[in-house]
């Protein structure tokens, strides 16, 4: 008799946590909502919102900018959270603004672009004719494949490097190994891994902290520099940059089940644990000597906890992982990251850095921070589900 008190105690227990993390989960989707819709009903029919400064306002770009897949990814995910129509109106609305992009050879950034929105759509509805266009990206992307370097070319500077391939490349690679899976033909995977291995044999120093951008040769295919591009110095770590890094190689890992990617993922998370602040946000450059006094980048923090969520459930101990992961979404949800009642001209995270050398972006909101929050706090809930 006494056990089966005990029991049903135990049960009740359960359940009344499960509503209460069900409440936290709904007064948190309420208020991004609330938050996104006045960014929504600005953007105008032709533009994409990149980023946004009290002092400036929007920065807003065309299809071809790099991040023009970020809000309608964000709104799809939205969507998946929420079941509202009003974000699904919203998500197509931008994401067949991309139309046409697909076809595009000139840029690395096309997993970004359309997997982010496209892809998304995709995933969500499995109309055909969101498919079609991803997998013309796909075809798209592995025309920058470069058999003799083994990697896909980043961007087309030819005046300052010759075949430069940057981290952040990394990140359009699982729009391949899904093209793989669609088709069944390997040849989008086959550049994938490729390229990875090439990313690990040459991105990373020592201590697994990582170069932006990798100069090659393009007849032998042999390295000619290394630099890093958006960060402080040469040698030093730009924070999205290991982000990147680290996402690309969990996500690869999971795709291939190779333990040299898992390794990898491992030893990229160790270097950023170890140089996290004490509120887990980045820094916007871990070497900047101005550390602990320089700017956070909420983008690089995004990106970080979304990956951390994923390689926790990897890791043989993937405990730590997940502490740290929960702790980045934390910080970024509490009154110092994320903007409420409109502000932030509706963009969720504030202190985002874009280029800070090229004097770009520098602490603003970016619709690519937002796009890895929401999609951290998806991966968030989904943990919190499978205990
Ligand atoms: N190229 C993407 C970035 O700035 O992180």
């Amino acid at each position: 008799m006494y056990k089966l008190i005990l029991f049903f105690l135990g049960i009740i227990l359960l359940c009344s946590c499960q509503t209460s993390t069900d409440n936290q989960k709904k007064v948190l989707i309420d208020s991004l909502s609330e938050q996104l819709k006045v960014l929504a009903e600005r953007i105008p029919e032709d533009k994409v919102p990149r980023s946004y400064k009290e002092e400036t306002g929007y920065q807003m770009v065309g299809k071809d900018d790099w991040t023009s897949g970020f809000p309608a990814g964000t709104f799809w995910y939205m969507y998946e959270e929420t079941g509202d129509e009003y974000w699904k109106e919203q998500a197509v609305k931008n994401t067949v603004k991309l139309e046409g992009f697909q076809f595009n050879t000139g840029t690395h950034d096309l997993g970004f672009m359309v997997n982010n929105s496209y892809g998304q759509a995709y995933r969500l509805t499995v109309d055909p004719e969101y498919k079609k266009v991803v997998l013309q990206a796909a075809e798209s992307l592995i025309t920058r494949f470069n058999p003799t370097v083994g990697s896909i070319k980043s961007w087309d500077w030819n005046d300052k490097w010759q075949f430069p391939v940057i981290v952040d490349n990394m990140m359009n690679l699982e729009m391949l190994f899904w093209a793989s899976k669609e088709t069944g033909d390997s040849k989008y995977r086959d550049v994938a891994i490729t390229h990875a291995n090439t990313t690990l044999k040459n991105h990373f120093r020592e201590n697994m902290s990582s170069y932006h951008v990798v100069d090659y040769d393009t007849l032998t295919g042999e390295v000619l520099s290394k630099v890093t591009y958006q960060g402080f110095s040469d040698e030093s770590s730009w924070g999205r940059g290991q982000a990147w890094g680290l996402y690309g190689f969990t996500m690869c890992y999971r795709e291939t089940q190779n333990p040299e990617y898992l390794e990898a993922a491992q030893k990229i998370a160790d270097y950023i644990i170890r140089n996290l602040p004490e509120d887990y946000v980045s820094y916007w450059d871990y070497n900047d000597p101005d550390v602990p006094n320089t700017e956070r980048d909420a983008s690089a923090a995004a990106v970080t906890a979304s990956a951390l969520y994923e390689l926790s459930s990897f890791a043989t101990d993937g405990s730590n992982y997940l502490d740290i992961a929960e702790k980045i979404t934390d910080s970024l949800t509490s009154v110092k990251y994320r903007a409420t009642n409109g502000e932030n001209g509706g963009f969720l995270l504030m202190h985002s850095v874009g280029n800070k050398p090229g004097n770009s972006e520098i602490d603003v909101a970016m619709n690519y921070a937002d796009y890895y929050y929401v999609e951290a706090l998806k991966r968030k809930f989904e943990s919190i589900n499978k205990k």
